[in-house]
């Protein structure tokens, strides 16, 4: 039985991809910044086109576009149905009911994890990074974002941004800030799974920016303007400050190897024998057809 998140949970929406929802908001706002930060980290630690991806906690699938059409083969997992809906009609990608904690995939089967604005949403971290640690290939790649826990970013994230009644845009129990993890906490916890943290960046709003970032706030709380019009108008950007947020990558320990070599030549799937639903796109499923790589179950 999957532990999957209540009913009444904010994330089990099917308005994802609705520029007026707050959903598409957190896309619309961290997009431009974790998108090239995601790609280019793949690149940059030879994550090669082709090779396969795990999105934990998937949401809508905003991610998981953006690696599908970059020519990764993903697999997108979230507790939240009708998440796991919303993202199955827009990408081109397969995705999975379920939870971090226990993932439904063999050992050693990915190149790449994704854990983007999720970790602080956990019952379980630790669960989930030993994970992580499991279903990555030796020298695979763990990229991440979140926010700090810091006074700031209890300040802005929820005093501001979900309970104060001017300037509230969130819902109220978005974000508890007692599951939020500290930088130097995450470094700690990965590396007991194996898992070297290899770069880390703050994620903030430039001060020239703020005027701009706040008026769209106030707009979006008025009702002027969409989530996705507010969320493009404050510009994120890498910075040395982790006073709110922070973005990076960990790799796994061991000398890298393919995976889906590696599945080729030991005739292995990707997936346990843990049960599994899955919803998967009609292009996901003409993709594995033709190639036969990550054998989900159909
Ligand atoms: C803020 S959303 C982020 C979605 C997506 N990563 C993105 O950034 O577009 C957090 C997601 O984590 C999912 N989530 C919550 N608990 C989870 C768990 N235990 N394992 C995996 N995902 C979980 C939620 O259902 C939700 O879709």
């Amino acid at each position: 039985m999957l532990p999957a998140v209540s009913r009444e949970s904010v994330f089990d929406d099917e308005a994802w991809w609705n520029p007026d929802g707050f959903l598409y908001g957190l896309h619309a706002l961290i997009g431009p910044l974790r998108g090239p930060y995601l790609l280019a980290t793949l690149r940059d630690t030879n994550v090669a086109e082709g090779s396969a991806v795990l999105d934990i906690g998937s949401g809508g699938g905003f991610l998981a576009a953006l690696l599908a059409d970059a020519g990764y083969d993903v697999v997108g997992i979230d507790p939240a149905m009708s998440a796991v809906r919303s993202a199955a009609q827009h990408v081109p990608a397969s995705f999975v009911l379920g939870v971090g904690e226990t993932l439904p995939f063999t050992n050693d089967s990915f190149e790449a994890v994704v854990c983007s604005e999720v970790l602080e949403h956990l019952d379980d971290v630790d669960a989930v990074i030993a994970e992580v640690g499991r279903v990555l290939c030796p020298g695979g790649v763990l990229v991440f974002s979140l926010p700090n826990r810091t006074l700031l970013s209890r300040l802005a994230l929820i005093e501001l941004a979900q309970h104060n009644r001017i300037t509230r845009v969130l819902p109220p129990d978005l974000h508890d800030w007692d599951r939020f993890i500290g930088s130097r906490d995450l470094t700690e916890l990965v590396r007991r799974h194996d898992l070297i943290v290899h770069e880390v960046h703050g994620v903030s709003v430039r001060v020239r920016d703020l005027p701009a970032a706040v008026g769209a706030m106030m707009n979006l709380r008025r009702r002027q303007i969409s989530y996705a019009e507010a969320g493009a108008k404050v510009r994120l950007r890498l910075s040395r400050s982790r006073a709110v947020a922070y973005i990076g990558y960990a790799v796994k320990t061991g000398q890298r190897t393919s995976c889906t070599e590696q599945d080729e030549a030991q005739d292995i799937t990707r997936v346990s024998t843990r049960s599994l639903s899955g919803v998967f796109s009609d292009q996901a499923l003409q993709r594995r057809k033709e190639h036969g790589t990550c054998q989900l179950p159909r």
